[in-house]
């Protein structure tokens, strides 16, 4: 028989994303709400290896749910991909008395949770990151920020491009996918979106496109160009130079990550907290939460890691076709 989980950890890892803190708040009220002892675990599996534990009550969470980034810090730790450092984050669970724990974060995040599922920790992955790039899920907590603070950041980049005439590059986050720009791309009207499953780095095309939308009347050009093909700095002068429009490059960074989560973040991230506590109290090890087909539900982590995301090719048409 499964042992009865008495104590969960909670950790977030990876980057930061808006909606973990509604998520950490979701999985420590859930477990206090059954009975169960929380402990919040600082600095991701930084933080698991160096016992940097605290234990947490309802009202360390209270005033959290509007704020961004995560109040238990975050962190990347290369020792947790080794034999040695999974073995070592097992027996400090063991040595704090956590029975499961609930890992928020992306891929790398989830990697790690297996590895310590493998060494007898009971643990759950909640999808915390901007990218949307996890493969078994719908929706990941933070996009939904990401994408509006980037979408009205472009909105205000596009004002003056369009009052000087010019063509704007502007690079959005998401490391090797393109969803953040393929939705910026189509709520912001760009004239061209550029994405690493799609681009064909045929920058004469982008040329010929520049000139002919110049030729149409359009005032400005806009570009997404996702931090996947990057080099928009570089791509903004040879433009320039192959078209004589004056160009300019604009990289949003890090703003994308931060800023209090939209209502769609904080109430997914809500339910996938809570849903992860029904998980570890169910005697579930091993899985991930997901958002599937308009329903919440969980994957194994072996099973969701193996799966692969594709970005769709009719909304990219669709995008293409709206800026005639
Ligand atoms: P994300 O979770 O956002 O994808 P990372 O890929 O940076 O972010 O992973 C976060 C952390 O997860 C890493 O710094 C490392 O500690 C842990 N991790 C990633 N991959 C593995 C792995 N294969 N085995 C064990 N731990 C891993
Ligand atoms: O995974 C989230 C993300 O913001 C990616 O979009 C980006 O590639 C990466 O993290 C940046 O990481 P860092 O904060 O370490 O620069």
């Amino acid at each position: 028989m499964a042992k009865e989980i008495k104590t969960i950890g909670v950790l977030t890892s990876g980057g930061d994303a808006p909606g973990m803190n509604a998520a950490i708040r979701a999985v420590v009220r859930q477990a206090i709400y059954k009975g169960l002892k929380v402990k919040g675990i600082l600095k991701g599996y930084n933080g698991l290896l160096n016992e940097e534990i605290i234990d947490m009550t309802a009202r360390n969470v209270s005033d959290t749910i509007s704020k961004g980034g995560t109040i238990l810090y975050t962190a990347r730790c290369s020792e947790f991909r080794t034999l040695e450092g999974q073995q070592q984050g097992a027996e400090v669970c063991r040595k704090h008395g956590i029975d499961g724990l609930v890992v928020i974060g992306g891929d790398g995040s989830f990697a790690g949770a297996q590895k310590l599922a493998a060494q007898g920790i009971n643990t759950i992955g909640v999808p915390g990151t901007i990218d949307l790039d996890i493969a078994c899920t719908d929706y990941t907590i933070g996009f939904d920020t990401a994408v509006n603070t980037a979408m009205e950041a472009i909105d205000k980049v596009r004002d003056t491009a369009s009052s000087h005439e010019r063509c704007s590059i502007i690079e959005v986050m998401g490391r090797g996918a393109g969803y953040i720009a393929l939705w910026c791309g189509i709520a912001n009207g760009a004239e061209d979106i550029l994405l690493p499953e799609m681009y064909d780095y045929d920058e004469q095309k982008l040329i010929n496109n520049i000139i002919a939308n110049r030729k149409r009347g359009k005032k400005h050009h806009i570009i997404i160009n996702a931090e996947g093909i990057g080099h928009s700095v570089s791509m903004a002068r040879r433009i320039e130079a192959a078209t004589g429009v004056e160009t300019r490059a604009t990289i949003l960074g890090h703003m994308q990550r931060g800023g209090s989560p939209t209502c769609r973040d904080r109430v997914y991230a809500s339910i996938m907290g809570a849903y992860a506590v029904d998980l570890l109290t169910q005697g579930k090890s091993n899985r991930v939460v997901c958002y599937k087909n308009g329903e919440y539900t969980d994957f194994d982590i072996d099973e969701a890691l193996k799966m692969k995301k594709s970005i769709s090719e009719y909304q990219y048409q669709v995008s293409k076709a709206l800026t005639v």
